[in-house]
């Protein structure tokens, strides 16, 4: 059943268990992540980067989605990842789309919260959950896991408390040293960052850059206040090196049937991280 975030995350931090959110970017790979879900019997969160929203419109892809989640026993939620344009969330939230993020973590503390308020007035008035973001997360391939250069900047604690309680907003990402892409070396995970915000924050916290972070620290982020983790990166590239690899094992293949392929490999990166996270 298609569900807001608010919805499918509840009960997450109480619990202990996050919710995958899961990059995707066609018809191929949605049905990936409705196999996971099907496979492991638990939630997912199907999210379209607001970049990589080209060869679809808003419409298509809630159409498809709706009628694949409302195929599956468990929730899922439709949610529109960092996206900082305002005109493009409120056509995501008109189209159906279940959950969104204004990302304005690139904007001084005040802006961002104006701007957040903002899309929480917009969402919430038509029961769509809103996720946004603190600090900002560097980009892998710049990683370095003993400063925090690059873009990165962590999320200050008593910042998020006042930012989630002028806002109202459903979910808090936060940036303790998780990358978007993979990283360079060993990552440097703040947990005790993570742990200073969850005493301040009692709304689900959101990791993203899922993608390489050792298992033992997901967990350790889950016990500390982690409710949805998005993963994406990997699911590129693994797909993209099996179907590789199997074009260069059998050039003939019919694309109907890479196709398929997409969606079975796809699923396998899904189920491995539902499986993880929500146990
Ligand atoms: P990765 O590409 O590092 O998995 O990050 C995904 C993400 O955070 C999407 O918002």
């Amino acid at each position: 059943m298609l569900v807001n975030l608010k919805t499918i995350l509840e009960g997450t931090r109480e619990d202990k268990r996050a919710v995958g959110s899961f990059n995707v970017y066609s018809y191929e790979t949605i049905q990936g992540v409705a196999a996971a879900v099907k496979k492991a019997d638990k939630d997912a969160i199907i999210s379209f980067g607001a970049s990589y929203l080209v060869n679809m419109s808003l419409e298509t892809v809630v159409a498809i989605v709706k009628e694949v989640a409302d195929s599956l026993d468990k929730n899922v939620a439709l949610h529109l990842d960092h996206c900082n344009n305002l005109e493009i969330i409120k056509k995501a939230i008109d189209a159906g789309f279940t959950s969104v993020m204004y990302d304005g973590s690139a904007l001084e503390f005040e802006e961002n919260v104006a701007n957040t308020k903002t899309v929480c007035e917009m969402a919430h008035a038509k029961n769509v959950s809103v996720e946004a973001e603190l600090g900002s997360l560097a980009l892998g391939e710049h990683s370095n896991e003993t400063d925090i250069d690059h873009g990165q900047a962590y999320t200050d604690p008593a910042n998020a408390k006042e930012f989630v309680e002028r806002t109202g907003v459903d979910a808090l990402a936060v940036s303790i040293g998780t990358v978007h892409g993979m990283y360079k070396g060993t990552p440097n995970i703040r947990v005790d960052i993570l742990e200073a915000i969850a005493k301040e924050v009692s709304i689900p916290l959101v990791l993203h850059g899922g993608s390489g972070t050792p298992e033992e620290t997901i967990l350790k982020c889950i016990d500390n206040g982690i409710c949805k983790i998005n993963v994406n990166t990997e699911i590129s590239q693994y797909t993209v090196a099996k179907i590789a690899a199997k074009i260069a094992a059998e050039p003939n293949t019919h694309l109907s049937k890479l196709t398929l392929l997409q969606s079975e490999y796809v699923s396998e990166v899904v189920y491995k991280y539902i499986e993880l996270f929500n146990n």
